[in-house]
């Protein structure tokens, strides 16, 4: 069995264009600009159209990285993207991009891991690539999150974003790419952030959708808690895999949830705020893409070179969480 080194070779992201701001919702809900950025460090959000839906910001994302890691689509041979909020039902929003990129060799899935899905997705795609199962892969996090918000709920509805991001991986150098990877759940967390209706539990009707029982519900103070605790065990525990410690690392780079999650969880990591990534402010939470947009940002700005160490950190509905660390 091969032992190859999976790592990311180009990616890329994309938003809607439309915005909503803190000064927006103050119009329409029951809060103020000094609370959603004292709570959250939000002042705006990306809000998807009426006729705007998950995938066309995921091709938009594929494109760029397939461009940036110089591959044609055909190239691919799995495509996999982490939505909680795909296009329909069925088929697979993986599928439908698949389409839409043409890359007619690969399989199209989708994760349903909340905003741990990127992980999910890198830690799946590396195992196979480690074992020369396949070569080229895109793991994609697309979500548009702002149709399943209720705009009468003031502490889930400021909070969540629209927008994707998408990696091209492959095999790289054996001292590259990721060099440790842990996924973890605990379903027992469920009511922590769900949306009860619209499954085969509470198929949709009139009665639950005049309950806004599709729109996602959140006990933001407990999830909180169980949010900085396991992204800061897991990390631990992904560093220690690796033979590294927390000195050895260039950035972190945390999925954006809440400013205030990310600062705990440096904090008890003992990471410096320097060394944490955040664009929570600009972009709000956009669940599975907000890690591969962040690292899409570092490696176009500069703040990630070639060589540099990075963790990346989640945690989200289900409960769901990870963390993977990776030499670029
Ligand atoms: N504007 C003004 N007041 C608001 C508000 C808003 N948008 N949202 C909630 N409040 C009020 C509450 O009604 C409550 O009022 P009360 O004391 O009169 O009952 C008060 O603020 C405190 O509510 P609480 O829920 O305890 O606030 P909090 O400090 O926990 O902050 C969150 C709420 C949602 C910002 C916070 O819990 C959080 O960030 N949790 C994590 C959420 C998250 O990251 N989710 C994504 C996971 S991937």
């Amino acid at each position: 069995m091969t032992n190859q080194n999976a790592g990311i070779i180009g990616m890329g992201h994309a938003f809607p264009s439309g915005i909503l701001t803190n000064a927006d919702l103050e119009k329409i809900v029951d809060t103020t600009d000094d609370w959603i950025t004292t709570r959250t460090g939000i002042r705006q959000r990306h809000k998807a159209a009426e006729n705007e839906y998950t995938s066309q910001f995921a091709v938009k994302a594929a494109n760029q990285a397939l461009e940036r890691a110089g591959l044609k689509a055909e190239a691919i041979e799995i495509i996999v993207c982490a939505t909680t909020t795909p296009d329909q039902i069925m088929p697979s929003t993986g599928a439908l991009i698949q389409a839409q990129i043409g890359a007619t060799n690969a399989a199209g899935m989708d994760i349903f891991a909340a905003c741990s899905g990127f992980l999910y997705g890198l830690t799946m795609v590396e195992s196979m690539i480690r074992t020369g199962q396949i070569k080229y892969a895109l793991v994609i996090g697309a979500e548009v999150l702002t149709k399943y918000v209720d705009y009468t709920d003031r502490s889930t509805c400021v909070i969540f974003s629209d927008g994707a991001g998408a990696a091209v991986l492959a095999p790289v150098a054996e001292d590259k790419g990721i060099l440790a990877t842990k996924i973890r759940s605990d379903g027992r967390y469920e009511e922590q952030l769900y949306a009860p209706g619209g499954g085969t539990k509470l198929g949709t009707s009139h009665a639950t959708i005049n309950d806004g029982m599709h729109f996602f519900k959140m006990k933001g103070n407990e999830l909180f808690k169980v949010a900085v605790r396991s992204m800061a065990e897991v990390s631990r525990e992904v560093l220690e895999k690796a033979g590294y410690t927390v000195d050895d690392l260039k950035f972190v780079i945390p999925h954006q949830a809440n400013q205030r999650i990310t600062d705990a969880v440096a904090q008890k990591l003992g990471v410096s705020d320097e060394k944490v990534y955040s664009n929570i402010a600009e972009h709000g939470n956009t669940s599975s893409a907000s890690i591969p947009i962040a690292i899409d940002e570092c490696l176009q700005s500069g703040k990630i070179k070639e060589g540099d160490l990075v963790l990346l950190t989640a945690f989200g509905g289900g409960a769901t969480w990870g963390s993977t660390l990776i030499r670029f």
